[in-house]
């Protein structure tokens, strides 16, 4: 089956159609920049030029960079904080007239990564971390997502999140190379496996691709590894959404 999934995020909106069973991105990937403020309206109209761009009259599944619970936004990450409260999935369904899906964008990207990823078949405590405007963090036991876990929004030091200290953004934000970033990062890895003990933890997110620059952070007395989809885990996690 095909599905339209779109990968919301701090700085860019990212969406392809998927085939839900294998994975594969059937077209190119399309990226439209989070409008500047993120709030409700704007992203609205940007989801309907993603679905305009396709032509698309399916479902829609959509991985949104807040806690997400029944389809409505509990918290704001770094978007507007007029989100909390929305109904993201009826927002966006009568701004295009389709149905649509919606969960976290971690726990979306997480989902692909166990289902057809570095995650597959491995049991335990799987962690994915996406790195990029904030931290995001999925959760699964077993093959089973614990939805909404939000490990990048705990506080660290001065920092009244994690994500404030260690995210992609932090880095540009702060113009530090990634030698010094990545000794961050490391507090942040070393904080989750204190806290989960995971098997396995897998990178995602736009720096995924850029792991090589950072691999010594990665060594935290746990398999770390990247996501196989490196950051098309969000758009692909994101179409499974509307399937599961
Ligand atoms: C949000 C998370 C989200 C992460 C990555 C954080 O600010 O609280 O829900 O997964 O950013 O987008």
């Amino acid at each position: 089956m095909e599905v339209l999934g779109i990968d919301i995020g701090g700085t860019g909106i990212k969406g392809a159609i998927v085939n839900v069973e294998s994975g594969e991105l059937i077209t190119e990937r399309y990226r439209i920049p989070t409008p500047t403020g993120a709030k409700p309206a704007d992203v609205a109209n940007e989801v309907a030029a993603m679905v305009k761009h396709f032509n698309w009259k399916g479902v829609v599944g959509c991985g949104f960079p807040t806690i997400i619970s029944n389809g409505k936004a509990k918290s704001f990450g770094n978007i507007d904080p007029s989100w909390v409260g929305v109904q993201v999935d009826e927002l966006f369904s009568e701004r295009t007239g389709l149905e649509f899906y919606i969960a976290n964008d971690a726990d979306a990207a997480g989902l692909a990564e166990i289902k057809l990823g570095a995650g597959k078949d491995v049991s335990g405590v799987v962690i994915l971390i996406t790195i990029g405007s904030g931290l995001g963090s999925g959760v699964f036991v077993d093959g089973k997502l614990v939805p909404n876990v939000e490990l990048g929004i705990v506080g660290y030091k001065e920092y009244e999140r994690f994500e404030f200290y260690a995210s992609d953004a932090a880095r540009k934000r702060e113009g530090i190379s990634y030698k010094i970033w990545g000794k961050r990062f490391k507090k942040f890895l070393d904080f989750v496996v204190r806290t989960f003990s995971p098997d396995l933890i897998i990178i995602g997110g736009g720096a995924s691709k850029k792991i090589d620059k950072f691999k010594e952070a990665l060594e935290v007395g746990t398999p770390v590894i990247p996501a196989k989809y490196k950051n098309n885990a969000g758009i692909i996690g994101a179409a499974m959404i509307a399937v599961q």
